[in-house]
């Protein structure tokens, strides 16, 4: 079959046949990796809004019909019969495991949660009101101090011992954050209990008395585990393989991604989403902040809704609204009225002209807030918990990265708009 290919007519008759790849699905790609060398021209596309920049395996996404699948899986299917860690697995080896490769996996995370004794000196180097994501960020780097001398990433066992340590110990990291922000003494983990079980536990026992886990809870924090997962491309995916493609410790790199997953445009958003509805308050306020939305004038936007390859409802909403239902119901915290406020502020925007034009539907970020509050987590930790199920991701696109045998280092190029050539000026003919 002849290769399909886009043909570029340029100005003064300049012509030039770019390749087209087609992938398993999803939109084909022109491959531009000639065009410079040939023609002296860039392609141009800030944010990257028309650009793949790699070739994945791992997880697809389809925009326009709301899908999401896991190395071919529906996210729908793994949220009903899998669990985070099978989830960890599927994504780093690229199947299923059997029931033994499963155990044995699940053991070796369970066998990794313990920090280096010493790193627990850094929490106390920080302030008691640290934001948590800034503390994650800090002590997931220092790891490439403690691991870097036997950190050989051609290494096949050093990256599944990196996958580990990062899936393992970044439960235990994030706990000890929070538990520095509420003055109560670390909690060691627990190898008795599964992950999310292990999580609660270090986030709310305390040493003065027995902690009972609230199953409900611990079916909520895995289930959003799962749904956070993984996202293709997304923007702290991209800077983990930007980082890794120098060649930088991939402790580093994970670092770099949990900094870029904190902006309120992205996984920021789960905290920026209670503090609007915080702000809002009462459904009598609601078609003041859509207007405020609306209004190109007024930087407000609609927190938690809308996204970058979403333009119909982001499958994973759907299913944590589900799940809001489950908790709520559960747990019975004060905060149904919240609940009931995101409900019927989703309603008013999806029956606006302004959301149904722009395809704005609430995506992940909406309601996850409003489970791990009903759970007892503090807003500040919400970015948090995005980064813990996040961190397979992370890890696996890492793998993915630096196994490519035709692997570059990550460098854009720019249209350089600023000043032309010209000479130093004295200063005093300045
Ligand atoms: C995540 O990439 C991923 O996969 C991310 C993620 C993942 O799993 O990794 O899914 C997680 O980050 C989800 C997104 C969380 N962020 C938010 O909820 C913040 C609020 N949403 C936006 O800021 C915005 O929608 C983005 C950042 C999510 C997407 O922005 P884009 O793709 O750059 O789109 P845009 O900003 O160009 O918006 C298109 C139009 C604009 O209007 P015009 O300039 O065309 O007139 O829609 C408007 C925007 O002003 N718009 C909104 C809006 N989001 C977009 N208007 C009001 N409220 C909003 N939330």
């Amino acid at each position: 079959m002849s290769q399909d290919v886009y043909r570029l007519i340029g100005p003064r008759g300049n012509e030039m046949e770019l390749p087209v790849h087609r992938g398993t699905t999803g939109p084909d790609v022109i491959d531009v990796a000639r065009l410079y060398g040939e023609k002296g021209v860039f392609t141009y596309d800030p944010g990257f809004v028309s650009t793949g920049s790699c070739k994945s395996d791992i997880t697809f996404i389809d925009g326009e019909e709301g899908v999401l699948m896991y190395r071919g899986y529906p996210v729908e299917q793994l949220a009903a019969k899998s669990s985070f860690i099978e989830v960890c697995y599927l994504l780093l080896r690229g199947s299923l495991p059997t029931q033994s490769e499963l155990d044995e996996f699940e053991t070796t995370i369970r066998r990794h949660t313990m920090l280096n004794e010493g790193m627990l000196n850094f929490f106390k180097g920080f302030r008691y009101d640290a934001h948590p994501m800034a503390q994650l960020s800090a002590v997931v780097g220092s790891m490439s101090a403690y691991y870097h001398d036997e950190m050989d990433a051609s290494n096949p066992e050093h990256r599944d011992i990196f996958a580990h340590r990062i899936l393992a110990k970044l439960p235990t990291i994030a706990a000890a954050a929070y538990k520095l922000n509420i003055g109560q003494p670390f909690m060691y983990p627990r190898n008795d209990l599964n992950y999310s079980e292990n999580l609660l536990h270090m986030l709310f026992a305390v040493p003065a008395e027995p902690y009972e886990i609230n199953e409900v809870a611990a079916e909520a924090l895995d289930l959003l585990f799962i749904l956070h997962a993984d996202h293709e491309q997304n923007c702290s995916t991209s800077t983990v393989r930007m980082a890794g493609s120098s060649g930088a410790n991939p402790y580093s790199a994970i670092a770099a991604g949990i900094s870029a997953l904190w902006g309120p445009a992205h996984g920021g958003a789960n905290e920026a989403v209670l503090a609007m509805l915080r702000e809002i308050g009462d459904v009598s306020q609601i078609s003041k902040y859509i207007d405020k939305a609306k209004d190109k004038k007024d930087p407000f936007r609609l927190m938690g809704f809308g996204h970058r390859v979403y333009k119909n409802f982001d499958p994973r909403a759907t299913i944590i609204r589900e799940m809001c239902y489950k908790v709520l119901e559960a747990l019975d915290p004060e905060d149904k009225p919240l609940f009931e406020l995101a409900l019927e502020l989703e309603q008013v925007a999806l029956k606006d002209d302004y959301f149904k034009e722009k395809n704005l539907y609430p995506n992940v970020d909406f309601y996850s807030g409003i489970i791990y509050r009903a759970l007892g987590i503090p807003r500040s930790m919400f970015t948090v918990m995005f980064a813990l199920g996040r961190s397979v991701g992370w890890v696996a696109h890492w793998r993915e990265m630096i196994s490519d045998p035709h692997g570059k280092i990550a460098r854009p190029r720019q249209l350089y708009v600023g000043e032309g050539k010209r000479d130093y000026v004295e200063i005093g003919d300045r």
